[in-house]
């Protein structure tokens, strides 16, 4: 089902993935088992996540060939230094049962570690094998722009919240400009959305639910992947069964009106200085 990708700078990521914070143990493992049976080929952990360990069970019982599905791991923001990046993938791999993931991405930038020692740092990552592509996550467009400046390597995609109340278009424009695919997560706005009356009243017309209808606004954009997140097995499925219809112009727009100055909902205190748009 997932047969839909993003292209960017010579990666093929699966449109839709399965995001997994917060998913520890059992749900994670179960979740990943199920969103495989139901088609998606696109798995999202990161270091700091606790469950990398369910993930590669869940991977391994699945009895997928290894290049059937792409796996996306990260490092921590103190990890950041040359030596410390490359032991903490590492350290993921063993967790994951894998020789090497699909993308390795820097979970957060940090000010007190000079992006070039991180960005060199990622690209040995690379050309030792410990993963595919690189990217980065939580990058404003300006550092998004750095990054791509200094590395030797492509990247491939940065992940940042993205929904249809926040307005990433800073960011979205740096990644189209630079060929890097924005991955979108809590792409429903962590569930929030799902409330909301003009995606209520847009889904009735499409007879879908609203978390279908706002995955479809993602997967109309050009250079965005997204990974919805759940613990339910219907609600897996549902979340990839979006390619058999499309949302027309109107209401992509109607949907992209939805955005708002308060509409960001991830802003710890290492947080970057976000675009202002
Ligand atoms: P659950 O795990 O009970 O399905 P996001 O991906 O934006 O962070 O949103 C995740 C939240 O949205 C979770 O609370 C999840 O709950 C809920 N969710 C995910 N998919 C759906 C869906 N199709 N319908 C309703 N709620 C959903």
């Amino acid at each position: 089902m997932s047969d839909m990708f993003v292209e960017a700078n010579g990666a093929q990521i699966p449109m839709i993935g399965l995001g997994t914070w917060q998913s520890c143990d059992l749900d994670g493992y179960r979740a990943v088992l199920w969103s495989l049976e139901a088609g998606y080929r696109h798995i999202d952990t990161a270091a700091r996540y606790g469950n990398e360990g369910p993930i590669g069970r869940a991977l391994a019982d699945s009895h997928l060939a290894r290049d059937e599905y792409f796996v996306t791991t990260k490092v921590w923001h103190t990890d950041l230094a040359d030596g410390a990046l490359q032991q903490s993938a590492e350290q993921s791999l063993d967790r994951l049962g894998l020789d090497q993931v699909d993308l390795l991405l820097v979970h957060w930038p940090n000010a007190d570690i000079t992006l070039s020692e991180t960005i060199s740092a990622l690209c040995d990552a690379k050309r030792q094998g410990l993963t595919r592509h690189i990217g980065v996550a939580n990058f404003p467009s300006h550092l998004l722009h750095e990054a791509v400046v200094l590395s030797d390597e492509p990247i491939v995609a940065n992940q940042c919240e993205y929904h249809p109340y926040l307005d990433q278009s800073a960011v979205l424009r740096a990644c189209r400009q630079l060929d890097v695919a924005l991955i979108s997560y809590s792409p429903l706005g962590t569930g929030r959305l799902l409330q909301d009356p003009v995606l209520i009243a847009i889904a009735e017309r499409y007879g879908k639910s609203v978390a279908q209808i706002i995955l479809r606004w993602h997967a109309q954009q050009s250079l965005v992947a997204a990974i919805p997140k759940s613990m339910n097995r219907e609600r897996i499925m549902q979340n990839i069964d979006i390619f058999d219809f499309s949302l027309d112009m109107n209401d992509m727009a109607i949907v992209s009106e939805l955005r708002r100055a308060s509409g960001r909902l991830i802003d710890p205190p290492w947080a970057p200085e976000w675009d202002y748009v």
